[in-house]
């Protein structure tokens, strides 16, 4: 069965398209590689020893996302990922991110109304709950005002795509993901940041080889036990794997709903203070950090309640923290010995 990933060049996509092929998919990826790169497509090949299909071209070109439906008829689902994910750069370019991350999933919502496919897995994020009341967050805590443009952008595009399935008789998951870290076991695709990191984990890899000179750790006056702030970090592997699960249980009409979202996180939450902890125990190395002021839009701390995933989709994350980190920092030291990809 042919299944479609968008943004399959990307960090979350690259590992799901290798959990698809190793599950027996024929898998399609598009990509503009606006924030990826094409020799991505080989080591994928390398991984799995097939090489997918791959167009790159911009989704939210209209003409050319008619063509390509109108090319491939017999698609059996859609892994939606491509989208700008930058909160900061959404905070100084919102309608880049309107644009962008809106105009590319109502062109995938019309291609599909047009051609035979009825199947969608939406990359969500956990940032829809803002600040939840209650932990660990479920997916019917309400979702909250957006912080950001980016945030905005995955909550409407969940909205779009209920009212659209439910119009167009389609199927659709959205997942919301917590922290993805880690890389895959191979070490030949992982995150690729542009520039300078804004996430955690590659920042905490990029200090220790050197490209960086010190970690800041934003606010230690948070009300948390060590005072920095919590994440529910999640390996991607495991996410990927999350994503075969969601698009099996479309396949299979598990169920009724033409709309339905699931968390993705481990249900366990961790400071940023732990996650330097388990970074260093696992790569024994010391990291240089300081402790700064806190960034602005953070939130103080999110975990997720996973039991509905668990139960319903019959998925569980299983690396732990300490995993994770390792597999960060494999992915690092590859890198700096492969210029290839930088
Ligand atoms: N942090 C630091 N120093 C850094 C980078 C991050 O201390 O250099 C801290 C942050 O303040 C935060 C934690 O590490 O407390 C995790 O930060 P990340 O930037 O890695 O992740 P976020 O939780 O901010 O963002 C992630 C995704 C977003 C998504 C958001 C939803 O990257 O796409 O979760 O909460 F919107």
């Amino acid at each position: 069965m042919k299944i479609l990933v968008t943004g399959g060049a990307g960090y979350i996509g690259s590992h799901t398209v290798v959990e698809l092929q190793q599950q027996g998919f024929d898998v399609i990826i598009i990509d503009n590689l606006s924030n990826s790169r094409a020799s991505v497509i080989g080591r994928i090949a390398a991984i799995t020893g097939i090489t997918p299909e791959f167009h790159r071209f911009d989704l939210t070109n209209r003409d050319a996302c008619r063509t390509f439906f109108e090319t491939h008829p017999d698609l059996g689902g859609i892994i939606h990922f491509a989208a700008f994910k930058a909160v900061g750069e959404s905070m100084s370019t919102p309608l880049k991110y309107y644009r962008n991350n809106l105009d590319s999933l109502m062109n995938i919502l019309e291609g599909m109304k047009e051609s035979g496919c009825r199947n969608l897995v939406f990359s969500s994020s956990c940032t829809v709950y803002g600040q939840p009341d209650e932990l660990p967050v479920k997916e019917t805590s309400p979702v909250k005002e957006a912080w950001s443009p980016y945030g905005n952008t995955k909550q409407m595009s969940e909205q779009i795509i209920r009212f659209s399935a439910k119009a167009h008789n389609l199927s659709s998951i959205a997942l919301r993901y917590f922290n993805p870290i880690g890389a895959h076991e191979s070490a030949l695709i992982g995150e690729l940041p542009l520039g300078v990191p804004n996430n955690l984990v590659p920042f905490i890899t990029q200090t220790a080889i050197g490209i960086r000179k010190e970690l800041s750790v934003f606010g230690d006056d948070y009300n948390t036990p060590d005072g920095t702030a919590i994440r529910d970090y999640i390996h991607v592997t495991d996410l990927a794997k999350a994503h075969v699960t969601a698009i099996n249980r479309l396949i299979r009409k598990t169920s009724e709903q033409s709309f339905e979202v699931f968390n993705l996180g481990t249900g366990h939450g961790y400071s940023v203070m732990e996650a330097i902890k388990s970074f260093e125990s696992v790569s024994g190395r010391s990291l240089n950090y300081k402790i700064c002021g806190r960034r602005p839009g953070d939130v103080e701390k999110v975990w997720a309640d996973t039991s509905y995933a668990n139960r319903e989709l019959g998925w569980k994350a299983e690396k732990t923290l300490d995993e994770m980190m390792a597999s960060a920092w494999k992915w690092e030291l590859a890198l700096s010995e492969n210029n290839e990809l930088h």
